[in-house]
């Protein structure tokens, strides 16, 4: 599908795809692997698709253009869900330049084990490709250390790779038709469990993007839509959940074996709404919910309870899980606090504040602990401790 006079969009949508990275991240909408076809008086190819999609990606490509004529081989970033179709391309078109970063060589030779003629490319290298030109621009860490962007002049495309990316299948392939609602909750779905570590950088890229002055009038991300119709505000939202986001709201994650540390959970955000209204409280059973939405909750919000009742001489593995991932997201600017029942060992609320401090989060002082089943005097207890930690994350 053509999306300007030069570029055409050669991916994939991939409307089966429930689970990404593996079985990490859940993709309910899907997602597409976004690949782009620059036709001047040179040619050009940026990245490919997943590896289960190579061949349909080939045929397709092969209709459109004689590949022995193709000059460029764009590898913006060797993660296999954009490179998967790279050694059938590199076979069919030997001729073509493979241009990638310093960084782009390394994961490319780890990933293929060829000995491929890479070119290395840097920020405000240049080439050109008839009446329009191609400009590179390094973005180390956004997702791989071997990300780059491009910019292309004439049609004002900006290739941005990972970043602006959503797991969201949709025909159009732009934002033009689609609701808004569902790609923005992909859109920062896709930030808080992809770009959220790397969220200094992003802010940089966006800023170095920005002095550059671009005319940019689409930006075309490596999966999902191509933002068109509204690049400011996409633009503008990945500013903020770049910023130490954090919105009123309160997301309370438990695992639970007979409902002890369910029942404390509903009591907590009782209380939390009693001291704080305004904001919104979420309650999510790890065990059931999948960890990537509740990641994203946890990104928006600016308080995060986990409970878990003693397990053996632990937690539960859900809720072990889901801080484990946390961990790795470096969320600045959220305040959190344990709870959890238990029966005769009181050491599940110490090991989730353990691992919720490594998560870098400022800790509640307090924690709601309740032996064996909350009776109702617990129940108070466990709201007026939601009410303290509203009034912790609020202060
Ligand atoms: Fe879509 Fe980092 O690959």
């Amino acid at each position: 599908m053509k999306i300007s006079e030069k570029v055409t969009w050669i991916g994939k949508i991939d409307y089966d795809l429930k689970q990404f990275h593996g079985e990490q991240l859940s993709t309910d909408l899907g997602s597409s692997y976004n690949s782009y076809l620059i036709q001047d008086e040179k040619t050009a190819v940026i990245d490919t698709v997943w590896l289960p999609y190579a061949e349909e990606f080939m045929a397709n490509l092969e209709k459109k253009i004689d590949l022995t004529k193709l000059d460029y081989i764009i590898v913006n970033h060797a993660e296999p869900d954009h490179s998967g179709a790279l050694p059938l391309l590199v076979k069919a078109a030997p001729q073509a330049k493979i241009l990638c970063t310093a960084n782009g060589a390394k994961s490319i030779k780890g990933y293929y084990h060829q000995n491929w003629d890479l070119k290395i490319v840097k920020t405000g290298d240049k080439i050109s490709l008839g009446s329009c030109e191609l400009t590179f621009i390094e973005a180390p860490m956004l997702h791989w250390p071997d990300t780059m962007m491009n910019f292309l002049s004439g049609d004002n495309i900006l290739f941005s790779n990972d970043v602006f990316g959503q797991h969201f299948a949709h025909k159009d392939l732009t934002d033009e038709n689609v609701d808004n609602e569902a790609l923005y909750y992909e859109a920062i779905k896709y930030f808080a469990n992809i770009i959220a570590p790397f969220s200094k950088k992003t802010l940089k890229k966006i800023e170095e993007l920005r002095s550059l002055d671009l005319p940019i009038s689409m930006i075309a991300p490596a999966h999902g839509v191509i933002w068109k119709k509204d690049i400011k505000t996409i633009v503008e939202k990945y500013i903020e959940w770049s910023s130490a986001y954090a919105i009123n709201e309160i997301t309370i994650i438990y695992d639970t074996m007979y409902d002890s540390t369910e029942m404390l959970a509903g009591a907590i955000a009782r209380g939390i709404k009693n001291e704080l209204p305004d904001f919104e409280v979420k309650i999510f059973n790890s065990a059931k919910v999948s960890s990537s939405d509740i990641v994203t909750e946890a990104f928006r919000s600016k308080g995060i309870l986990v409970g878990s009742p003693t397990y053996n001489n632990g937690i539960l593995n859900s809720t072990a899980a889901i801080l484990e991932e946390l961990k790795g997201l470096s969320l600045e600017n959220k305040k959190a606090g344990a709870f959890g029942s238990y029966g005769w060992s009181p050491v599940n609320t110490k090991i989730i504040s353990e691992m919720l401090t490594h998560c870098g989060f400022d800790i509640f002082a307090e924690s709601c602990k309740v032996q064996w089943r909350p009776a109702i005097d617990a129940l108070i207890k466990a709201e007026e401790f939601g009410s303290a930690f509203a009034k912790f994350v609020n202060q």
